[in-house]
């Protein structure tokens, strides 16, 4: 097995002891300071390079960007069967912070790369968290980044090769350049509260929360059984996108931003914008509020990957179908818009299921119990 040792780089000086290796491997950037007559892999395919390292026979000096421990390529050398020791440098996300005077134990750190919808899935993370920081890269360049912010209350700040005499920040617009990091600020946070545990991204205390943790109108809130099953259905998590259409007091949505989702709430009525606010506020989520009748003001939003549809007749349900979310759940009070709700979303591919759910809820009354039944409420559901 070749002795590997991956060094970071920060733009400071490498060891001594890069040289001294009979391979290197690294970015063209990485090894132009490093005078040796070694062989050189100059990195462009990463599973390439990590081929020839491991038919190396000889010492390995690989040189990668920050801490390759983090979002780098010691995992790629591990899977290989391979050893490596580490020396890291500061990480591009460390310097990032530190450029602009900020702590960052509560930031949410997000990676762009891939294809398998990794921009979107980081705007959907800087929509939902207040502090992220973005790994960007080819085809997730801050410009995109930005585009998919609008509409949500940000600022973006790309650093740009940090550490070298080009290092700069600037806005997405300005003269960025490759390699760079995106810092994503919503505009009234900069400091979050000290904490305990890193990264910004943890599970709700608890869910299914009762009426009362939201203000809203007589009667006009998912009550908290129905928004359990409601929610196992549409599964919010970070990175995902939810609609709450005909939001109300925006209890569901409120309920998906506290497992980490960002979340458009959309109501008709002005009324209801103020509720799901103070709402949002209250339960500390980021949820953007739309004034306005579906379906007509659907079709300036972002594509959702899961949609609760809390009011609207079948036009507002079929225009959902169109943006072909992952997960959809209504919720009926009437029983004949079911078996209509029930055929589109077949029709439309998904997978489709639905409950009447109905409960009687334990209260105490004079020193002894009893049932009191709530009203009806029939979800119908679809996944794909
Ligand atoms: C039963 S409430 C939803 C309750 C909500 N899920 C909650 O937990 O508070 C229905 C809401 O849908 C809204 N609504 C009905 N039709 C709508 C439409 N076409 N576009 C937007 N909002 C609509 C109403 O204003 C009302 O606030």
């Amino acid at each position: 097995m070749p002795e590997v040792t991956v060094y970071g780089y920060d733009g400071g000086p490498l060891p001594a002891a890069v040289a001294e290796a009979t391979l290197l491997v690294g970015g063209a950037r990485h090894l132009d300071g490093v005078s040796s007559d070694a062989e050189r892999v100059v990195m462009g395919s990463l599973s390439a390079a990590v081929e020839r390292i491991s038919i190396h026979d000889g010492s390995v000096a690989v040189v990668a960007s920050g801490d390759p421990g983090f979002f780098g390529i010691v995992r790629a050398l591990r899977r290989a069967g391979l050893d490596p020791v580490v020396r890291p440098a500061v990480s591009s996300v460390a310097s990032a912070f530190a450029r602009l005077g900020l702590p960052w134990d509560d930031a949410v750190v997000v990676s762009a790369h891939g294809r398998d919808g990794g921009l979107r899935r980081a705007i959907n993370v800087c929509r939902a968290y207040p502090k992220v920081a973005v790994l960007t890269g080819p085809g997730a360049e801050p410009p995109a980044l930005a585009a998919g912010l609008q509409g949500w209350q940000r600022r973006v700040v790309v650093a740009s090769q940090l550490g070298t005499a080009s290092e700069r920040l600037t806005g997405p617009e300005g003269d960025w350049t490759e390699p760079n990091v995106a810092i994503v600020l919503a505009r009234d946070v900069a400091d979050g509260p000290a904490g305990w545990l890193a990264g910004g991204v943890r599970p709700p205390d608890g869910w299914a929360l009762p009426e009362d943790a939201f203000r809203h109108r007589a009667s006009m809130i998912t009550k908290a059984e129905v928004r359990a099953v409601a929610l196992a259905h549409l599964r919010p998590a970070p990175g995902m996108l939810v609609w709450d259409v005909g939001a109300g007091s925006g209890s569901v949505a409120v309920e998906c931003g506290r497992f980490g989702a960002a979340v458009v709430a959309v109501d008709r009525d002005p009324a209801s914008a103020d509720l799901v606010r103070a709402n949002a506020a209250q339960h500390g989520v980021d949820v953007r509020v739309v004034t306005g009748a579906a379906p007509a003001v659907l079709a300036d939003l972002p594509d959702p990957d899961a949609v609760f549809v809390g009011g609207g007749g079948p036009d507002v349900l079929a225009a959902v179908l169109g943006r072909g979310p992952a997960q959809v759940v209504a919720a009926y009070a009437a029983v004949e818009p079911v078996g209509p709700a029930a055929d589109a979303l077949t029709a439309a591919g998904y997978t489709t299921g639905g409950a009447q759910l109905q409960t009687n809820r334990l209260v105490e009354i004079a020193g002894r119990h009893r049932l009191a039944a709530t009203n009806p409420v029939t979800l119908v559901w679809g996944a794909r």
